[in-house]
């Protein structure tokens, strides 16, 4: 025992911050197969199997002598005839558990998880001194680490950080102060949506009540994060981003920042780009490099990203699918800016097929067309949606 603790504790803080992310994708990936966390992170730690007997005797021993206190205090619903639909009532079966959590009583099924980091001694009932209500996650390289410092800042202690690393370079972040507390995952060349599919469950983020999940090349000298979610709650948006400075050549009308406003959700595109003054790009949009959801909007998006594509390009068209009225809950805050500055960072580590091309072109080719992709896979999805309810889309505009 004595010599477990010492080699743990005499690990490095960078080998301890992998082990804490091996964890965390073990909770991950234990919650998706119901297998239970304590099981699975011990495996993972490789702790000698010696120790497992005693600390489950003791544990069960303590918390199920006598008789079986149904206390289901976790789970919702208390009216007891739900809970048993076979005659055989020495056997639990919960329908109304998370699916695959059946066999288990309500009152220790623990649905939903977080990034709050623990201790690995004392009472875990006074591990935590704070709690913080909001998440923002970045997707950085070493080359940014100043840039992210800056931004970091202008996020208060009420936001746990979350740090994607896509170039493997995890170490040096740990110069910064703020980066001993944050979360670090790492994995070679992907993106923030590959990262965001994998580590931004919906259960597993569910304590935060906003979702920051941004790209490394904002600039955040006018942006101050607890100003910007008084107007986001203010104003009722599901999903937001701040204004981007105008000068800088953006795409969309949309996006940019107005002077004279807090909040914008509509605007005038050129002519023939909007079908409909409620739809993209005029309104119900925001790009997907600083989008911001709240906790319900997230919960439906999440689900829309597709696994396999992994740029997100076209998802900002169709966010609006996850709220409605959209033109009211999607909008752009003004009066909290960022600058984006464009710098290619994860754009040049693609790979290109075509001898004598920059990498950076086949990035763009794959974005390009995952964006097509991912419009005919949700027009496909829709159509046999609504043909299998026997409605006729055909004349719809719906894009
Ligand atoms: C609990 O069960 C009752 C009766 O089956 C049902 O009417 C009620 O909606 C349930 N409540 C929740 C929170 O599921
Ligand atoms: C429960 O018991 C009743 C009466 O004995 C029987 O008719 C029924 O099929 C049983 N149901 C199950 C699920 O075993
Ligand atoms: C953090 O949240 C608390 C509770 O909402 C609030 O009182 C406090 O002002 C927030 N901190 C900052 C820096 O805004
Ligand atoms: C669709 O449009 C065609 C031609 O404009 C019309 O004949 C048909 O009734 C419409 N169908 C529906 C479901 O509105």
């Amino acid at each position: 025992m004595g010599t477990i603790i010492r080699s743990f504790t005499s690990r490095k803080p960078s080998e301890i911050m992998r082990i804490i992310v091996t964890t965390f994708i073990g909770v991950v990936f234990g919650f998706f197969l119901g297998v239970s966390f304590p099981t699975l992170s011990i495996t993972k730690l490789n702790l000698p199997s010696g120790l497992l007997p005693s600390i489950d005797l003791s544990y069960i021993g303590d918390r199920y002598t006598g008789s079986y206190p149904w206390s289901f205090t976790k789970n919702n619903n208390r009216s007891s005839p739900r809970y048993r639909l076979s005659n055989d009532t020495s056997k639990i079966w919960v329908p109304s558990n998370p699916r695959g959590a059946e066999r288990l009583p309500p009152g220790i099924v623990d649905a939903e998880s977080d990034f709050y980091l623990r201790r690995l001694w004392g009472k875990p009932s006074e591990d935590l001194t704070t709690k913080p209500k909001y998440l923002v996650t970045f997707t950085v390289g070493l080359d940014q680490r100043d840039n992210i410092d800056k931004a970091v800042k202008k996020f208060s202690e009420n936001f746990t950080i979350l740090l994607f690393h896509y170039d493997g370079r995890t170490t040096e972040w740990e110069e910064l102060e703020w980066s001993k507390k944050a979360i670090h995952v790492s994995a070679r060349k992907q993106t923030k949506w590959w990262y965001a599919k994998r580590f931004l469950h919906p259960d597993i983020v569910a304590p935060y009540d906003y979702i920051f999940i941004w790209d490394e090349d904002l600039g955040v000298e006018h942006f101050d994060a607890e100003e910007y979610l008084k107007l986001v709650r203010k104003h009722g948006l599901d999903i937001s981003q701040p204004g981007l400075e105008p000068n800088k050549g953006l795409v969309w009308q949309m996006t940019k920042r107005r002077g004279e406003s807090e909040v914008h959700k509509v605007t005038e595109e050129k002519p023939g780009w909007c079908s409909d003054p409620h739809v993209p790009p005029c309104a119900a949009f925001v790009e997907i490099m600083a989008p911001v959801f709240s906790r319900d909007a997230w919960r439906c998006v999440w689900h829309m990203i597709q696994n396999d594509l992994v740029h997100g390009w076209g998802l900002d068209f169709a966010l609006r699918k996850c709220v409605e009225p959209a033109h009211e809950k999607i909008g752009v805050v003004d009066a909290q800016w960022i600058v984006h500055q464009g710098i290619p960072s994860l754009g040049n580590q693609g790979e290109t097929a075509e001898v004598g091309k920059p990498p950076r072109h086949g990035v763009k080719d794959r974005c390009r067309t995952e964006w097509t992709m991912f419009q005919n896979r949700l027009a496909y999805a829709e159509n046999a949606y609504y043909k299998s309810m026997g409605i006729d889309m055909s004349n719809s505009t719906s894009p």
